[in-house]
């Protein structure tokens, strides 16, 4: 009987462990490693078809980054791209895994490879708890999470193995309280937060950056669902403005408008009897 044990196959992260680990973010400065600017950036933006996701995009080749885009629709994602040559048309839909890989596969192909992976892409529905339907529910949640770990999957081992690269995740405000309405959209906003914080800190001291982006209300096919005032409302090229600065100057999150975010950070401190005593009175009917 052979007694010897096989050493266990190695992963990639640890087959490209660095010599020196990044050090942790000093107490103050930037918690990523600041940008010149976007030029020549490359650039895989999924949800780039349309609202914040398509703004970015476009933003980004103005500013001369290379970019590919994806998204189901082909067709509007060849509409954002128009007249750049920087641009790359990658289509996906997001719950098939094996597309995320021909893609990464075709992006790595023209573009020599990936330096940030921004995941903007969600289905939303306002929706009381009574209102949820299970199948929907699923779908949304396996939209609008679970396919980030097929993003992992597709794009980190390239960029473990070059000790280089950064992921963008675009969460929300709604994730940082149980904001009634938010019934499927909000816990799996939260999930991605969570995420967020673990990713950076498994990947930042391998030299990768990760950027947790938490926008308020922007005005979008997404929120034009809304039958509330929304506050603070922003346009998509307000938001994608204030991505791009925070992702620049090296920012780990990057949430706006202030005017707005600043009260939600503020309620998720409160005691819960106290929040939800402001829900009654404030927001439910
Ligand atoms: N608007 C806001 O107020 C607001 C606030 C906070 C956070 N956000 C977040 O910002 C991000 C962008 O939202 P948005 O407001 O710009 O909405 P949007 O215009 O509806 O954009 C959603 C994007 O997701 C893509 N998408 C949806 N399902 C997909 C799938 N199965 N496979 C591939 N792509 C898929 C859509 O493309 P296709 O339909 O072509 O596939 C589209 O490009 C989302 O993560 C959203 O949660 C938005």
């Amino acid at each position: 009987m052979n007694t010897q044990t096989r050493p266990a196959p190695k992963s990639v992260a640890q087959e490209h462990e660095p010599a020196q680990p990044v050090r942790p973010a000093p107490l103050f400065g930037p918690m990523n490693r600041p940008l010149q600017d976007l030029r020549g950036l490359r650039i895989w933006l999924v949800g780039a078809s349309s609202g914040i996701g398509a703004e970015l995009a476009r933003q980004a080749l103005a500013a001369g980054a290379r970019v590919a885009l994806s998204a189901r629709r082909a067709d509007a994602l060849e509409e954002v791209a128009a007249g750049h040559k920087e641009a790359f048309i990658a289509p996906l839909d997001v719950l098939c895994r094996d597309a995320w890989r021909d893609q990464h596969a075709r992006i790595v192909q023209a573009l020599g490879g990936v330096d940030l992976l921004v995941f903007c892409v969600a289905k939303y529905r306002p929706e009381r708890s009574w209102e949820v339907q299970e199948e929907e529910a699923e779908h949304t949640l396996r939209t609008n999470l679970a396919s980030v770990y097929s993003a992992l999957g597709a794009a980190l081992p390239e960029m473990l193995a070059r000790g280089s690269g950064g992921i963008a995740l675009v969460a929300s405000v709604a994730g940082y309280v149980g904001l009634p309405g938010a019934s499927v959209y909000g816990p799996g906003k939260a999930a991605l937060i969570n995420l967020a914080e673990i990713l950076y800190s498994d990947l930042r001291p391998r030299g990768l950056n990760v950027y947790l982006v938490n926008p308020g209300f922007v005005k979008t096919d997404l929120t034009d669902l809304n039958d509330f005032p929304m506050p603070a409302l922003q346009t998509p090229q307000q938001a994608a403005q204030a991505i791009w600065r925070g992702i620049v100057e090296g920012r780990f999150e990057i949430h706006f408008p202030l005017r707005f975010t600043f009260w939600l950070k503020l309620l998720r401190l409160l005691p819960f009897r106290l929040r939800f005593m402001l829900f009654q009175r404030f927001l439910l009917k």
